[in-house]
């Protein structure tokens, strides 16, 4: 599924929440496997990105109808998608906010980023069909033991 509502929740160990609105496939799958892998995908897979928050894998093969590759994670069931900058492997933390939430607060177990670029350029949801790219750097206001 396509997910645009997500937050870090924490840096040791590395916590990410994430809402899955419980009508989702996903949401039994995940809620009952108690693990996920979270894919970043940039802005080339972007008509794919949007067509996955539009289908369900109750009716299609989504990793067939999108042309994506699915590869096998090493700590989680779950697959990676091949075609994403980034995939993280996780595990359920806390199911504590997922009945009044739908609120999934998950620990990263196992990171895959590619080493280039550096600075790729990933979408992030805005709300009403807009996207934003990531890109805008402020780095240089940054304290170095913050970065
Ligand atoms: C840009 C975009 C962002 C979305 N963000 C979320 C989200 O944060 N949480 C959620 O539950 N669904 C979100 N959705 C909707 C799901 O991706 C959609 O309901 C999908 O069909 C679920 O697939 P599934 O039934 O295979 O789990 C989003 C959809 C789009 C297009």
């Amino acid at each position: 599924m396509t997910m645009g509502w997500h937050m870090v929740m924490g840096f040791e160990p590395s916590l990410i929440g994430c809402y899955i609105w419980d009508q989702n496939h996903s949401f039994e799958m995940v809620r009952n496997s108690r693990e996920c892998v979270i894919n970043v995908p940039t802005v080339d897979l972007g008509t794919k990105v949007v067509g996955i928050g539009y289908s369900s894998g109750r009716d299609i093969d989504k990793f067939a109808e999108f042309r994506l590759t699915a590869v096998p994670g090493t700590h989680v069931g779950a697959p990676l998608i091949e075609e994403c900058y980034a995939s993280f492997e996780c595990k359920l933390n806390d199911a504590k906010l997922i009945p009044t939430y739908s609120m999934f607060v998950f620990e990263v177990v196992k990171a895959h980023v590619a080493v280039s670029p550096k600075y790729p350029r990933t979408m992030h949801y805005r709300g009403d069909g807009v996207f934003m790219l990531s890109g805008t750097k402020f780095r240089r206001l940054f304290k170095p033991q913050n970065l």
